[in-house]
């Protein structure tokens, strides 16, 4: 734990951290599930001071390690939401996916997570996984809504480095109808959509910061940091990071960088783009997205109308 706590005084040196002004807390991995509540207690007594009042303290979670000991281990240590990595409720897709979980143990995990005391409880779906269909996701959908949540984030599956499905392609395939239909299914079924990947009849606080390209501390192995204009990259080895945790590579960002980033996170999302922001051609196209009912133009800020869009706006914005 020591590598993690030298990281974390360093990063609260750096970020000249004020009693009372950390405002969210994301634990995320890795399998934050594998590792014991207790060895939290440490680094959670020593940022008590930093921490805002009633702040949103999340916890990723994998059904098969999120035991009713640990769930409740965390509770108590003031984790108030949780987001279970279920991907699927279906056995084959979840074997596909390389998931060590079964759809009974996923809704065993969250129905525990309630009986707990959690308020917040969200899962995240995957699709656009070869093999899905209609009826295998609307399963997914209508099991998970049978379930104490109030947040869904789906991911369309993406072929990333360094995993499983590196040199399998084939294994994703987005069908845009398809994707429009799961949001729609999502959102009539009684979560509103606020971002591309996120329902929730809760807004995760934590999410909406980076949206609103708010600074934030990334502590542990290969957890990325951002303050202003700087970008902060941890030693994503954790042999490497546990020999010396404050190794870490900076990026800097020009203020062109920044924009263009708020423009893509504005316009994936509920937070939009302050009119601020814009050049001059850059406001004439967006009055043009107006006119075509595209974007919505309320007390000087634009927002996109279908999230589906965002990219494409975005690049039409900038153009
Ligand atoms: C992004 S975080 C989840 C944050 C959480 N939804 C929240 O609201 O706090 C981790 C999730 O990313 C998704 N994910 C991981 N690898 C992925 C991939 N290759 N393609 C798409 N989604 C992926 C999985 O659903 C995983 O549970």
């Amino acid at each position: 734990m020591s590598a993690l706590f030298i990281q974390l005084k360093h990063e609260l040196l750096r970020f000249n951290a004020q009693k009372k002004s950390i405002e969210t807390i994301f634990i995320g991995g890795g399998t934050p599930s594998t590792v014991a509540p207790e060895l939290y207690t440490e680094i959670f007594e020593y940022i008590q001071p930093y921490l805002k009042e009633n702040i949103e303290i999340t916890s990723e979670a994998n059904p098969n390690s999120a035991t009713y000991e640990w769930l409740e281990g965390m509770y108590s240590l003031g984790v108030n939401r949780i987001s279970f990595g279920v991907q699927s409720f279906d056995e084959k897709k979840l074997k596909v996916l390389n998931r060590a979980h079964s759809p009974q143990m996923a809704k065993d995990a969250i129905n525990n997570a309630k009986k707990i005391g959690f308020k917040n409880l969200s899962l995240d779906l995957i699709y656009a996984t070869l093999g899905d269909t209609k009826e295998l996701i609307q399963n997914d959908i209508d099991t998970a809504f049978s379930l104490p949540i109030n947040h869904i984030s789906a991911y369309a599956l993406t072929i990333e480095e360094g995993t499983a499905f590196e040199h399998k392609p084939q294994m994703s395939s987005e069908q845009l109808e398809i994707t429009s239909w799961i949001f729609k299914s999502i959102i009539e079924k009684g979560l509103p959509q606020y971002e591309i990947s996120n329902f929730g009849k809760y807004q995760s606080s934590h999410n909406l910061g980076y949206w609103k390209y708010k600074d934030y501390m990334g502590v542990g192995a290969g957890a990325v940091g951002k303050l202003d204009l700087k970008r902060f990259y941890p030693n994503p080895d954790i042999e490497e990071y546990i020999e010396n945790s404050c190794i870490i590579r900076e990026e800097s960002l020009t203020s062109e960088d920044k924009k263009i980033e708020q423009f893509f996170l504005g316009m994936r999302s509920c937070v939009g783009i302050h009119a601020d922001l814009f050049s001059l051609n850059e406001r004439k196209q967006a009055n043009i997205l107006v006119e075509e009912n595209k974007l919505d133009l309320k007390a000087n800020i634009f927002y996109n109308k279908d999230y589906l869009l965002a990219d494409e706006i975005t690049l039409f914005l900038t153009s």
